[in-house]
């Protein structure tokens, strides 16, 4: 795969991991939080990863993945879409928790947290990365591809997906057409192959078990998180 240029908007657990592990593949990284990016001290020496403002971190980059807090992304995408490419391939790592971001009618209302984030962005949107625990981003992903993790990406099909893909492989993990990305509530929280790290064959078959009927029951098991210090905290401990 060429060198990208990718902006990284988002600089904690999900958004940094990505971040220093693909400047370390030889892409070209800019990574931003909600401040001045002399804030972000914890990426200094990171060869080709430069601290960035968002909209800088957003302006003509090839791949675009956003991984802030659902209750941030309304006027983080204001901020972004003025400044995105029409070949910018956006991807979204966010997950709505209602109990860490209040609530959102859209989301309670059935739209899929990443179709939601496509129509403020006004633009396609992959959906990836959002179902796995951090510490398994960082720690898990191999070029062994017998066995290793497989990662449903969700959104339109073509090159964008394609481009998905091979940043997904190439950060070691195997990766799933979870479809368009109407069918991206399949990889939310709550759902059967959330967060378990299945392999690709138990993975489609998670997705493909994962059915409509189901969809209280998985709001149910996403709302048993209310202590989000406490699970952030452990998933720190093991980064
Ligand atoms: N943690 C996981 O294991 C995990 C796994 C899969 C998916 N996710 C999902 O991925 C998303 C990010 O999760 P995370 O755990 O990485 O969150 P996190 O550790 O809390 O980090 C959030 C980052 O977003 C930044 N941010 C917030 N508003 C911003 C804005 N307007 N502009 C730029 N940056 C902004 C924050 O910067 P400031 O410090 O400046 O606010 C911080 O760097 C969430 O939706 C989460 O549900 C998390």
């Amino acid at each position: 795969m060429e060198s990208l240029s990718i902006g990284v908007i988002g600089a904690g657990l999900i958004g940094g991991t990505l971040a220093v592990h693909l400047a370390g593949l030889g892409h070209r990284v800019r990574i931003a939080n909600s401040k001045d990016p002399s804030t972000l001290t914890q990426f200094a020496g990171v060869e080709r990863l430069t601290p960035s403002w968002a909209a800088d971190a957003a302006a003509g980059a090839d791949v675009v993945i956003v991984s802030v807090p659902e209750n941030r992304v309304a006027a983080l995408c204001a901020q972004l879409a003025p400044k995105l490419t029409d070949d910018a391939v956006v991807i979204d790592t966010g997950n709505y928790y209602p109990n860490r971001d209040g609530r959102i009618d859209e989301l309670d209302n059935g739209t899929p947290d990443s179709v939601w984030v496509a129509g403020l962005l006004g633009r396609p949107v992959y959906k990836a990365f959002n179902s796995i625990i951090a510490s398994s981003l960082k720690h898990n992903g191999t070029h062994d591809r017998a066995g290793r993790i497989g990662l449903a990406v969700a959104g339109p099909a073509g090159p964008g997906k394609d481009t998905v893909f091979g940043l997904v492989d190439q950060l070691g993990f195997e990766p799933v057409d979870a479809g368009p990305l109407a069918d991206s509530w399949r990889q939310q929280p709550g759902t059967p192959s959330y967060c378990q790290d299945f392999d690709a064959d138990r993975l489609r078959a998670a997705l493909a078990a994962t059915t409509s009927d189901g969809i209280a029951e998985y709001h149910r098991r996403r709302d048993r998180i209310t202590d989000f210090a406490a699970a952030a905290a452990d998933v720190a401990a093991r980064m």
